[in-house]
């Protein structure tokens, strides 16, 4: 059977080690090639696909990762709920590394990534609405699981999408505050966007790996994000199991 969950995994995740791998799939795309094989597979019996989004050894930047293919091959295998998780920076007071954050707002600053299937051979232009980004369902599903959880989320925040790779300026960061920014990213977009154009449930669950820059004295290390983001992702693990069996009751 067709999962009619996806996963798309970032930085930290991916690996899903608790998922019992059933078979992989490697498809191309009118797009080009996903960033991942498909990875099918249950997770504590239920069964999900799991897709790398910076590829299976982590070598695809964030400014050059093919959102496009990436989300057509989720589309076209019939999945209908994608749980999207990522890293951030954490901006807000209470957006501190190591804590699970649900956005449910984006301002996008990124530029010149391939952002839209609706390009070419339209019969008419195309506007979809962007009020709500992130699926208020899949949203609140991932809330309720985490409260049952007790784990440690952040049950809003707007996500600034940046260009990336590098991190920001303290100044770019004091922008984004006053832009209303809560946490910080480079994978947000075009992902969510895609998503929506092709009528998925989306919605994304960050894991904050480190004060985004200029908010304590000292430099941002790999290092840093990279221990942060273990405890981190081990309560995503956690969360993933608890709504992927409340989305599978749907
Ligand atoms: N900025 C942008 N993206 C990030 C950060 C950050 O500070 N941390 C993890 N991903």
């Amino acid at each position: 059977m067709t999962p009619t969950v996806a996963i798309i995994g970032g930085t930290g995740l991916t690996a899903l080690d608790t998922l019992k791998i059933t078979r992989r799939e490697a498809l191309s795309t009118p797009y080009g090639q996903p960033s991942s094989p498909l990875i099918y597979g249950e997770l504590d019996g239920r069964s999900v696909v799991f897709l790398a989004r910076h590829g299976l050894h982590h070598t695809i930047p964030p400014h050059k990762i093919n959102y496009r293919a990436n989300l057509w091959a989720l589309q076209h295998i019939g999945v209908r709920w994608v749980i999207a998780a990522a890293a951030v920076g954490g901006i807000r007071a209470d957006m501190e590394p190591g804590v699970l954050a649900f956005p449910d707002q984006i301002v996008d600053y990124t530029w010149g990534r391939p952002s839209t299937f609706f390009e070419d051979h339209l019969s008419h232009v195309t506007h979809i609405d962007f009020t709500e980004p992130y699926c208020p369902t899949l949203r609140e599903k991932l809330i309720q699981a985490a409260r049952e959880l007790g784990l440690n989320a952040r049950e809003s925040g707007t996500y600034a999408a940046m260009q990336g790779p590098r991190l920001e300026t303290a100044a770019e960061i004091r922008r984004l505050e006053r832009d209303g920014c809560d946490i910080v990213g480079m994978t947000g977009m075009p992902e969510a966007a895609l998503a929506r154009e092709l009528g998925l449930r989306y919605a994304a669950c960050a894991v904050v790996a480190n004060w985004a820059a200029g908010k304590i004295p000292g430099e941002i290390t790999m290092a840093e994000i990279e221990r942060n983001l273990v405890g981190g992702m081990e309560q995503i693990k956690k969360l993933l199991v608890r709504v992927i069996s409340m989305l599978d009751e749907e």
